[in-house]
């Protein structure tokens, strides 16, 4: 029908992730129908205290992406985690971190068809390393970098820019987010994906003139309703 709003796909928009290993969190955010992915951590998984499978497994029928990370450091012992975390869920992308240990596993993940996450990248370089591993997504951490001084976004930006000249098909998922503007500058230089923490995720739709304007228009409808 000529009214029906059709939703832009996904692949022609930054997706929005949200960063915790809490359901009710993910349950409340995707029922605003702009969620289009979970990443969780070690750290995260421990702050709630809930079964990490069980966690999966609900956050899988959420969303179509959820990133589930290894605690191993041995590239055998990942794939071994890797294996099990990608036979919980359909939807499951297996994270593993940026170390020679973890291109290896990414290797072996690429060649199973397993999909991926590799986390905790702080340079271009190992983003160069892990995509051409065959990492699905990369996750650039920027607060974490801008924390140590360093310039967070100017690393996105500088990656953007690596895969402007190549055909890398790896999403690059802008990580450690910690106020708004980083999700929009993550947009402006073409991001594939931010992951937000869900206090900044609660942030994003307010504006102090979006909610006068509703008290005005709500105050001058009644002045004259009959
Ligand atoms: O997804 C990675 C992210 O959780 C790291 O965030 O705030 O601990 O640096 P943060």
């Amino acid at each position: 029908m000529w009214y029906t709003i059709q939703r832009i796909p996904t692949y022609l928009t930054m997706k929005l992730f949200l960063d915790t290993a809490n359901i009710a969190y993910v349950e409340e955010i995707a029922s605003w129908g702009v969620l289009d992915g979970v990443t969780t951590n070690p750290s995260l998984v421990a702050k709630e205290g809930a079964d990490f499978e069980k966690t999966v497994k609900a956050m899988g029928d959420l969303v179509p992406c959820v990133s589930a990370q290894v605690t191993a450091t041995d590239s055998q012992e990942m794939i071994k985690q890797g294996e099990q975390y990608a036979s919980w869920h359909k939807n499951v992308y297996v994270k593993v971190p940026m170390t020679v240990e973890g291109l290896k596993a990414l290797t072996y993940f690429r060649e199973k068809g397993i999909r991926t996450n590799t986390t905790l990248i702080f340079s271009a370089n190992q983003a160069i390393l892990a995509a051409k591993a065959g990492a699905n997504i990369i996750s650039p951490f920027i607060g974490r970098l801008d924390d140590a001084g360093q310039d967070g976004m100017g690393l996105i930006a500088e990656i953007m820019q690596i895969w402007n000249n190549y055909n890398f098909d790896t999403e690059v998922l802008v990580a450690s987010t910690r106020h708004p503007r980083h999700i929009v500058e993550a947009a402006e230089l073409g991001a594939h994906i931010s992951t937000i923490p869900y206090a900044l995720f609660k942030k994003l739709p307010n504006h102090p003139l979006t909610d006068s304007g509703i008290i005005k228009f709500q105050e001058d409808w009644e002045s004259v309703k009959q």
